[in-house]
């Protein structure tokens, strides 16, 4: 036995946790498959028919690699956008493109302010670069803007991390506020405002680009409306230069052939995305049905998921979450308090939410 060389300062002071529990291994640890995976915010409605024909007509293409330069991918987005294709770079989802953002901008020291208990994976890349997180309370189970713009102030952040609508509870701004935010940050400081649900946000929350400012870049992906998950497909949005320096750092060929080719169609077929969008819509109406038929308040969402209130304290939610998964129905939560008296309920079929409005009353009485 030899033993593991040293680890650098940073990463051999990183917890050996895993930050991400997959489904998969939950399943196994239950020795069986969930009858609803309504937990991970994927998209269950699937992807556009022309992205399935577009992943099988370049199957036979999988030995080769993708084009590093997405051109076509690019085009089609810069297009959509109506900006330019040097404002438009591809990734590996937007969790690889907020890696590349922190290699970009936070290293050892660097201080970045995000929201307690925000999406995670931000996080994960700003420890693993050794940057200094400063974290700011959600209010009234919003991130808070203003707290936000004060905090980068005050500890002079490089980056701010915005997610618009926001994992885990679906809530929103409007885009004047992320305006105010932006003119409240300083020119040092980047604004990364993740608009994973954008496809689902109403339309007053997505404002418009403007790509003269080299301080705010935006990140879409095809891991949610699109029902792209699996294939890790995400781009950000920004001026020419900030854009042109993820060049300098990003994985080059971490999108695949048959990843560029799914999404370029899928973009393609804006009645599929259209068409997702409604179903998304209904689902997060029968959740918040489903919850109020068990006496449970919902919190408003413009994503793929519902945060539905348990009503006491984040160890009740938990058992309410555990016993829906010994019943086959798979969610997640927020991890922190207040956020966390919610269990958070990703859109599903119809089949899916009759299971789950069988569980919930249930799970509820069995969690005490
Ligand atoms: C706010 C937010 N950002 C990013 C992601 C991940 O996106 P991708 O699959 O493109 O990495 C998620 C997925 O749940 C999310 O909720």
């Amino acid at each position: 036995m030899r033993p593991t060389p040293p680890l650098t300062a940073v990463v051999g002071a990183l917890p050996a946790s895993v930050p991400f529990v997959g489904p998969e291994a939950l399943e196994r640890a239950l020795g069986r498959p969930f009858a609803a995976r309504i937990g991970a915010n994927e998209s269950v409605f699937g992807p556009s028919p022309a992205a399935l024909a577009a992943i099988r007509a370049a199957a036979p293409e999988a030995w080769m690699y993708g084009d590093p330069e997405c051109r076509d991918l690019r085009t089609a987005i810069a297009d959509l956008h109506g900006v330019g294709i040097a404002n438009v770079v591809c990734g590996v989802g937007i969790d690889g493109l907020l890696g590349t953002v922190v290699r970009l901008f936070a290293g050892p020291g660097t201080p970045v302010v995000t929201s307690h208990g925000g999406y995670p994976t931000f996080m994960f890349h700003v420890r693993a670069a050794g940057g200094v997180l400063h974290e700011v309370p959600y209010a009234d189970d919003r991130e808070d803007l203003a707290g936000l713009a004060e905090r980068a102030r005050a500890v002079g952040a490089r980056i701010v991390y915005v997610a618009n609508p926001d994992n885990p509870m679906g809530t929103w701004h409007d885009a004047e506020a992320i305006r105010a935010l932006r003119d409240a940050l300083p020119d040092d400081t980047l604004l990364c405002l993740d608009e994973a649900y954008a496809d689902t946000a109403p339309a007053a929350a997505i404002g418009p680009l403007d790509t003269t400012d080299g301080g705010v870049v935006r990140l879409r992906t095809f891991s949610k409306a699109h029902g792209l998950a699996g294939l890790r497909v995400g781009y950000a949005l920004g001026a020419e230069a900030t854009i042109a320096a993820f060049d300098r750092v990003r994985e080059h060929f971490g999108v695949g052939r048959l990843a560029q080719a799914a999404a370029l169609a899928s973009l393609g077929d804006p009645g599929h995305l259209a068409a997702t969008v409604a179903r998304i819509a209904e689902a997060r109406a029968r959740i918040e049905a489903i919850a109020a038929g068990c006496g449970l308040a919902t919190v408003p969402s413009a994503a793929n998921f519902v945060a539905v209130d348990c009503g006491r304290d984040g160890d009740h939610a938990r058992a309410v979450l555990a016993a829906c998964a010994e019943r086959g129905v798979f969610l997640r939560m927020p991890g922190v308090a207040p956020l966390d008296r919610c269990v958070r309920v990703t859109v599903g079929l119809p089949e899916h939410l009759d299971l789950l409005e069988r569980v919930l009353p249930e799970a509820l009485a069995a969690a005490g």
